[in-house]
């Protein structure tokens, strides 16, 4: 794994958004895995700077999205449909059909999960993913437990992840409960995966995932049976990293 240290979360987002840019460069029609959450936000936020300014071409790029969760509508705020929308897909100039995420409004949950592995497979496999990290060390949905679930699987949320999504949500009633996630091998499948982290409230999973036992109780920690891992993280999230 190679370790890229930023100095804050702006370095961070800079850095991350170089190499995104790197492989639009090189492969204008490669298939990006992309992520939510609140930290790769300054990462799109760049990308969208450097598109603005005529050095990024999305034309012909394909990109597939972690996770959705379970129940949310693609118009309501916090669907991650609504997120890639608002950050980054409507401020490039994606093609709106190479766009994918799982389909939260698909009640059946056999049905979305296989539709998704269908749509994940016809792109010909992810060049680059890009991730996130939760407290808890949960990658896409992928929750600790006793197995890395292979595919695209739908998941009841921890406790833990409920309450850091609550912030998003009038009410930790309105936080849903379910979720449709890749798994974990089609994770480990993209040719190079880029971990983004910022924040001393991730310096202890930062320590476990990358550093610790590689186990299904800190689903992450199986990135480092990758060849191919970049970790870009800020001072403070890798502050227990020596
Ligand atoms: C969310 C997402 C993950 C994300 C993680 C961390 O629940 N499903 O893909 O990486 O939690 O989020 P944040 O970046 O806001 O800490």
């Amino acid at each position: 794994m190679k370790i890229i240290r930023a100095k804050d979360y702006n370095d961070m987002s800079r850095k991350a958004a170089n190499i995104i840019s790197a492989q639009v460069i090189i492969k204008p029609n490669c298939v990006l895995g992309l992520a939510t959450g609140s930290t790769p936000i300054g990462t799109y936020a760049q990308l969208v700077d450097w598109y603005n300014k005529g050095d990024l071409d999305f034309s012909d790029v394909t990109t597939v999205n972690l996770d959705e969760y379970k129940g949310l509508p693609r118009d309501n705020d916090q669907s991650y449909y609504y997120f890639m929308n608002d950050n980054l897909f409507s401020k490039v100039n994606i093609n709106l059909d190479r766009t994918f995420l799982p389909d939260g409004m698909e009640p059946d949950s056999d049905k979305a999960c296989a539709d998704y592995n269908k749509v994940i497979a016809e792109t010909g496999g992810v060049d680059l993913q890009l991730l996130g990290l939760g407290h808890n060390g949960h990658i896409g949905f992928n929750e600790p437990g006793a197995i890395f679930e292979a595919e695209t699987h739908c998941v009841t949320l921890t406790e833990s992840t409920v309450k850091a999504n609550q912030r998003f949500f009038a009410s930790i009633d309105d936080v849903p409960k379910q979720a449709y996630t890749m798994g974990i091998k089609t994770i480990m499948q993209a040719k190079k995966i880029l971990v983004v982290v910022s924040g001393e409230d991730k310096a202890k999973i930062v320590k476990e995932a990358f550093f610790g036992a590689i186990t299904p109780q800190v689903q992450a920690s199986v990135l480092q049976l990758h060849n191919d891992v970049i970790l870009v993280a800020d001072e403070a999230a890798l502050s227990l990293v020596k």
